[in-house]
């Protein structure tokens, strides 16, 4: 199966067959192993088995891709797949569909401790909290792709081939119903919602236009004790329970905010985490909410009327932390109104990056709450805070999209 190469020239190991005894896990939803010197990052295993793979990509430097096609010696952890089209060679939605609910977590755990370790110098046990509601039945938005004869599907991993899948196990239920049975436009991308009201909202986007198809164009969701009402494209996180969870988290970790204090809920989207910052700071304190999406802003407008503490500024945070922004009194230079007693941000996959980390701990709040999705982005922010005189204090971790390797990270970050 493998290709052979002149002498010399450094074998192509893509397609060959290994055994290989699969080591740690590593950040990305695969385990570690090692053949013939090179590592081999294996999907589908688990770690402590003993596994034949078959290499799936090989980078030509140190490193392959590869999946477990058969198992030798099976973890205790390991459970037959609840999805058909989960696997080898299956859908690329779900990670861990092999492994059981709490070795998942302990996998995400490991995977935490170790970017912080690696990439922030930070030793630190973690522990992956369990949401309500089991692995199955919970993802509430999702992104389908289309197949070149207009059927949704989900794609395989690392490809942009589609598999229309009859189902997903980890949707919501009656998520997916609407929009399996009908035809899309060929190569198109379909976004879905179900909302807290069991209302299924979908969009075609294709060609850079979004037109709904299915549904109203308002979401209704609860969080907080309050509700929402909002445009299906506008951010809300994805499980049920995560929005409570990470509000918990959030109020946990800004701690005791006087009445009157300046809070800032960076990447506010549509006001989850202004809400609860606003009912702690009272009508004489002030919540500036920066998010640069206009549908969110819209929506937290419209649904934070109630709390005169909330004060919404539709713009990115790099222009108004940078040099785009009115430099005005606050400490660290920025447009906002403040200085701020405590910053809370919360934003994109990529977490916020040296640059922004730095602008944030030149406002000289006391505390830093941080919302990432990314462990590796949030040790790498956590590493550029600690630059500044923050220091990490609780780090609370969700399990906020269950079968997958994604996780819900909240730490708080104290000034020196
Ligand atoms: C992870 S979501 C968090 C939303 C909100 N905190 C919540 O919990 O519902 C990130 C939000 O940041 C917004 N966003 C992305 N890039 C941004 C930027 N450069 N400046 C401001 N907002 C941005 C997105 O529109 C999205 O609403």
């Amino acid at each position: 199966m493998s290709a052979v190469g002149s002498p010399g020239e450094a074998l192509d190991w893509t397609d060959r067959l290994l055994e290989v005894d699969v080591g740690p896990v590593a950040h990305g939803g695969h385990c570690v192993a090692r053949h013939e010197g090179r590592v081999v990052f294996v999907r589908h295993a688990l770690p402590g088995e003993r596994v034949r793979v078959v290499v799936t990509e090989d980078n030509g430097g140190s490193f392959c891709r590869a999946d477990a096609v058969g198992v030798l010696e099976a973890s205790p952890d390991r459970v037959e797949p609840a999805c058909a089209w989960a696997g080898p060679g299956g859908c690329g939605g779900c990670d861990w569909q092999h492994a059981t609910p709490a070795a998942q977590r302990r996998l995400k755990a490991a995977v935490v401790a170790e970017q912080l370790a690696r990439l922030a110098g930070i030793e630190r046990e973690v522990t992956v909290e369990e949401l309500p509601g089991g692995p199955l039945d919970w993802r509430t938005r999702m992104r389908m792709a289309v197949t070149d004869d207009g059927r949704p599907g989900l794609r395989v991993h690392r490809s942009h081939e589609v598999l229309p899948v009859g189902d997903c196990p980890i949707a919501a239920p009656g998520a997916l119903l609407p929009v399996l049975e009908r035809a899309w436009t060929p190569t198109a991308e379909v976004e879905v919602v179900r909302d807290a009201e069991g209302e299924v909202h979908a969009a075609e986007l294709f060609e850079g236009a979004r037109h709904p198809e299915i549904g109203s164009d308002t979401a209704h969701e609860r969080a907080a004790g309050r509700t929402w009402a909002l445009p299906p494209a506008a951010f809300w996180q994805v499980h049920p329970h995560a929005a409570d969870a990470v509000v918990d988290a959030v109020v946990e970790g800004v701690g005791d905010l006087a009445p009157g204090a300046c809070a800032w809920d960076l990447y506010g989207g549509a006001g989850l985490i202004a809400a609860p910052l606003a009912e702690r700071v009272g009508p004489e304190g002030r919540v500036v909410l920066v998010e640069s999406d206009p549908d969110a802003t819209a929506a937290a407008g419209a649904c934070l009327a109630d709390l005169p503490a909330v004060q919404v500024v539709r713009s990115r945070v790099e222009k108004v932390l940078g040099d785009g922004g009115k430099r005005s009194s606050t400490r660290g230079g920025s447009s906002l109104p403040g200085p701020p007693d405590v910053i809370v941000a919360d934003p994109p996959r990529k977490g916020l990056g040296r640059g922004l980390a730095g602008q944030l701990a030149e406002q000289g709040a006391a505390r830093i709450v941080l919302v990432a999705c990314d462990p590796a982005a949030l040790a790498r922010d956590v590493a550029a805070l600690a630059e500044h005189g923050y220091r990490l204090d609780a780090l609370r971790a969700f399990d906020a999209f269950p079968m997958t390797h994604h996780v819900e990270c909240v730490a708080t970050l104290l000034a020196a």
